[in-house]
């Protein structure tokens, strides 16, 4: 029997157009050789997988290679077999995570005193070079220094800022990228079909996702796949050993918080730990779902960006349609706000299903547009509205939320204490009242602070808080209306009393809505004055004017 090769071994690339991606560094090296300019020392950075060693053992063929030095080495001659077969005398691959003081590299600068011993280079792999102690990397630097002849140093390290500067100045230093999401799912599909393994896209996908820009990692987990599943991989076994987050929870988890439906929550949590998916994990995913479902919404041609299968999107989409930007922009926030606190909690299951809980109790913000829209089909239904009744079954399902709404809001307050103590008790001027009032509401209930925002009168007079609307608005006024608890405890809360609120039909112009009674007395004042001064009224004669408002000139400047 022919022994079992994992992927990763097998599917090694053996000359540099094998590489995927990188085709800078390749390129570069390509060119380098070609024109004789090999460098002493290489620095390749770059995360697991990428194919740093693997570049590395080519240049090491092709400097070595019986037709070169020839950027397409020919992998037959014995110099380039030997480096295939980990046999070459004069390649070394040193672990710097394991051989990391300083006898290590005496004893590497004793062994290339000599030439190479049967090829045209010495090629010395350190990897990990990072992990390098200081004493060691001091040795390695006078080694630099005096480069000896025929050696080349190829370092690599997955963490590049760890590799100090006097190392860095005398290398040439290469990034290897991680490899595209594209990238590997096509290598995962050319190696399923030379290996005959019947497996779908859609786990292709998620095997790529996983893997998170490593080939070594994708090329593993179809190892893994295959080894569990035999040749014909079944999706659900690929979801089973990734691990990875159905995404049909997900998708749930959203609905459920664009929803505001509390009740959802627990047992979606139920499921999620049944499934054994870490919870950590599962929030990691659910930052990058909303992210996705963000970058659908504000740039939907931007599909390469989001490394989602077909089917994906098109749950996705869907989903996208019911929420707006504010809110994912809002989820997002408190998600990462409260990451740290998960990694830390000891009790992570609470924590997330507080997270989530408070997710969907973030109010819904109301997008302008649906605001104009509302506002445009109130001027076509005007008849209408009037004829419907206003207590129906929408009334009673709304009188439940206004209750539910309330008892938020009694538990905010509690929060709000200071806050409260802090104001003073003296009542506010009307408009400044309204000005606290819209805020504060916006912040509770922001629809309905649009709404308050609409309307034509907002007087508070006597203990009483009147907010008049005119006959034309009596979607807001009903609305207003049921609302009126919430509008009650507002004022209440900021003016420190308690007050009455009213929700009224009134014929009231928009200028007028702030003046009180004396002011209004001031404003005829001013009217009778103008409408008798002989220029104004010249002026009126002439244009067939009507006086609208009276400002006073003396304060302004002039343009
Ligand atoms: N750029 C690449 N092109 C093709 N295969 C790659 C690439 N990078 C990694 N691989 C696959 O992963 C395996 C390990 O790659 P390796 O070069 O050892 O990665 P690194 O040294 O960057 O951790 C290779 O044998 C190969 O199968
Ligand atoms: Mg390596
Ligand atoms: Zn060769």
């Amino acid at each position: 029997m022919k022994p079992y090769l994992v992927f990763a071994r097998k599917y090694r690339p053996l000359t540099f157009d094998q590489v995927i991606g990188q085709k800078a560094v390749v390129q570069t090296l390509k060119n380098a050789i070609i024109q004789n300019r090999i460098g002493h020392a290489y620095l390749f950075s770059g995360m697991r997988g990428v194919g740093k060693t693997t570049v590395a053992r080519i240049l090491a063929k092709a400097l070595n290679c019986e037709n070169g030095p020839t950027p397409n080495p020919c992998n037959k001659c014995q110099f380039c077999v030997s480096i295939n077969e980990d046999r070459a005398v004069d390649v070394l691959e040193i672990d710097g995570a394991s051989n990391r003081g300083i006898d290590e590299v005496r004893s590497l600068r004793e062994g290339i005193q000599y030439r190479p011993i049967q090829s045209r280079y010495r090629v010395i792999i350190i990897d990990e070079v990072h992990m390098l102690t200081n004493e060691a990397f001091n040795a390695l630097l006078k080694t630099l220094e005096e480069p000896p002849h025929h050696t080349i140093f190829i370092f690599a390290t997955t963490e590049f800022h760890k590799v100090p500067a006097t190392i860095l100045s005398r290398c040439q230093h290469f990034e290897f990228r991680r490899i595209s999401n594209k990238d590997i799912v096509d290598h995962l599909k050319y190696i399923a079909e030379k290996e005959g393994i019947k497996i779908s896209s859609a786990s292709i996908n998620l095997i790529a996702q996983k893997a998170e820009g490593s080939l070594r990692d994708a090329e593993s987990l179809l190892d893994q796949v295959v080894a569990f599943s035999g040749e014909e991989v079944k999706d659900e076994d690929v979801k089973e050993i990734l691990g990875i987050m159905d995404r049909e929870i997900l998708i749930s988890v959203v609905d459920a918080i664009a929803e505001g439906d509390s009740r959802r929550i627990f047992p979606l949590i139920d499921e999620i730990i049944n499934h054994g998916y870490d919870l950590r994990y599962f929030y990691r995913e659910l930052i990058e779902f909303l992210r996705n479902l963000l970058l659908i919404k504000t740039a939907p041609e931007s599909r390469e960006l989001l490394e989602i299968g077909d089917e994906e999107l098109v749950n996705i989409k869907k989903l996208a349609e019911k929420i707006g930007e504010e809110d994912i922009f809002r989820y997002l926030s408190l998600l990462q706000q409260s990451d740290t606190g998960l990694k830390y909690s000891s009790h992570p299951r609470i924590f997330l299903e507080t997270v989530l809980l408070r997710l969907t109790h973030l109010k819904k913000l109301v997008p302008l547009t649906d605001i104009i829209e509302e506002l445009e089909k109130l001027k076509e239904n005007i008849p209408l509205l009037l004829q419907t009744k206003e207590e129906g079954i929408e009334g009673k399902e709304i009188k439940k939320e206004i209750e539910a709404e309330d008892k938020q809001i009694m538990e905010r307050e509690v929060l709000h204490l200071d806050e409260k103590e802090k104001r003073e008790e003296a009542a506010l001027g009307n408009e400044e009242f309204y000005k606290k009032f819209l805020n504060e509401l916006q912040v509770e209930k922001a629809p309905l602070a649009a709404i308050v925002s609409q309307s034509d009168l907002f007087e508070l007079k006597n203990n009483k808080l009147l907010i008049g609307f005119t006959p034309g608005k009596v979607l807001f006024i009903n609305k207003a209306k049921r609302e009126i608890e919430t509008l009650r405890k507002i004022a209440n809360r900021i003016l420190n009393r308690e007050v009455k609120v009213e929700v009224v039909e009134q014929e009231v112009k928009e200028e007028d809505r702030f003046i009180e009674e004396e002011k209004k007395e001031e404003k005829n004042k001013d009217y009778e004055r103008i409408l008798n001064n002989s220029t104004v009224k010249y002026f009126m004669d002439l244009f067939k004017a009507e006086i609208i408002s009276v400002e006073s000139i003396k304060n302004k400047e002039r343009i």
